[in-house]
């Protein structure tokens, strides 16, 4: 039990995603773009990615991912929602309050945390702060985007890329010995490189790809070690690295770096592209669906994204019930 003096820990006990069911091949975007589905596979490992239409918001994105996260963890009982994201649906308000009321959670703190595709793992530190603190029990933590939004359409350097997703999670207060509690947490930015990806407002996202590849894999490398380090783990222990899925070279890289192979490296790029803020719970769900991580499996999450930001946090998975059957009142589909 946790005594007074001890800060909580934050406990993953929910789990939940949500895609949009269009699935967009490299062969569809052949026809609109200079480029080709052996380009794409080969420089990215990107495959088919997911669109969703043009109605589709972010916040319908969270909106199904949240209520699969809840089902999963059997509570109603939510005191803050913390909504990761880089395309929220207006400039003010945030969209988290939104999520929250479509939630039925009328009556729960609820904001935004802008760090691009970072942001899953700054909102897991935030919603671990307010646990500690006991400003809340249970937290819903949800990272959606809809990256598909940021690139010119005509833009083939970031188009293949970028897709759409949500993903979630509920931590409750627990202790720090149990399955599921968040390890130390390792977060960083690096404002004097933001030029290297970057979308001005009312405009289109700009990439110096090849720039952020190098800095994606020395960030990703560094950060995993220090999480791992003060989790008082060595990296040969980590069961499962759930890196953020923006180039399967990337991941691919630092899995070479670390001496992590391919059989410890979850990877779901290939059929869902980069979904910014969405990308490692919707990762984490797909591989806990399909039996890839498992309860007991040493993890680490690991991200990088625009700002520059990086962050990696460790927890040993739990057994958490799936939350597998689609809910009709949503056009979403769960992995
Ligand atoms: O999630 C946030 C973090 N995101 C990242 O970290 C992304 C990091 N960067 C990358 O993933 C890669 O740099 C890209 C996938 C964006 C690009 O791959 P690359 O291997 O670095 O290619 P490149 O930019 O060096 O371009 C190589 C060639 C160029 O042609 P030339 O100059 O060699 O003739 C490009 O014009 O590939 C060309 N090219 C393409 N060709 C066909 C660039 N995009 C395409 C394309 N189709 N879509």
């Amino acid at each position: 039990m946790t005594s007074l003096k001890t800060p909580p820990a934050a406990v993953i006990c929910g789990l939940g995603a949500a895609l949009p069911p269009r699935a967009v091949p490299n062969a569809e975007l052949c026809a609109e773009l200079d480029t080709n589905d052996e380009w794409i596979r080969t420089r990215t490992g990107i495959r088919e990615r997911r669109i969703a239409d043009a109605g589709v918001s972010t916040e319908d994105l969270a909106v199904a991912a949240g209520a699969a996260a809840l089902e999963s963890s059997g509570t109603r009982e939510v005191q803050a929602l913390v909504l990761a994201t880089t395309t929220p649906d207006h400039l003010m308000p945030a969209t988290a309050p939104a999520v929250a009321a479509r939630l039925g959670l009328t009556d729960t703190a609820a904001f935004d945390v802008a760090a691009v595709c970072t942001g899953f793992v700054y909102a897991l530190a935030t919603a671990a702060g307010l646990i500690a603190t006991r400003t809340a029990r249970t937290v819903l933590v949800v990272g959606a985007d809809r990256m598909s939004r940021l690139p010119s359409p005509d833009d083939r350097t970031t188009r293949p890329l970028f897709a759409d997703g949500a993903g979630a999670v509920v931590l409750r207060s627990g202790d720090a010995t149990e399955p599921g509690a968040l390890g130390p947490m390792v977060l960083g930015s690096d404002g004097t490189h933001r030029d290297l990806l970057l979308a001005p407002h009312g405009g289109h996202m700009q990439m110096q790809g090849p720039e952020l590849f190098r800095h994606a894999v020395d960030r990703m490398c560094s950060v995993t070690r220090q999480a791992v380090q003060l989790a008082g783990w060595r990296i040969e222990d980590i069961d499962r690295i759930v890196p953020h899925q923006a180039n399967a070279r990337i991941t691919a890289s630092v899995g070479r770096c670390l001496m992590i192979g391919a059989d410890r490296r979850v990877q779901n790029i290939g059929h869902v592209g980069n979904t910014g803020a969405a990308s490692i719970p919707l990762a984490l769900a797909q591989a806990s669906a399909d039996g890839t991580v498992l309860p007991g499996h040493r993890i680490c999450l690991t991200a990088f994204g625009a700002g520059l930001t990086w962050g990696a946090t460790t927890v040993i998975w739990p057994d958490l019930k799936s939350a597998a059957h689609p809910h009709h009142d949503t056009a979403m589909e769960r992995p």
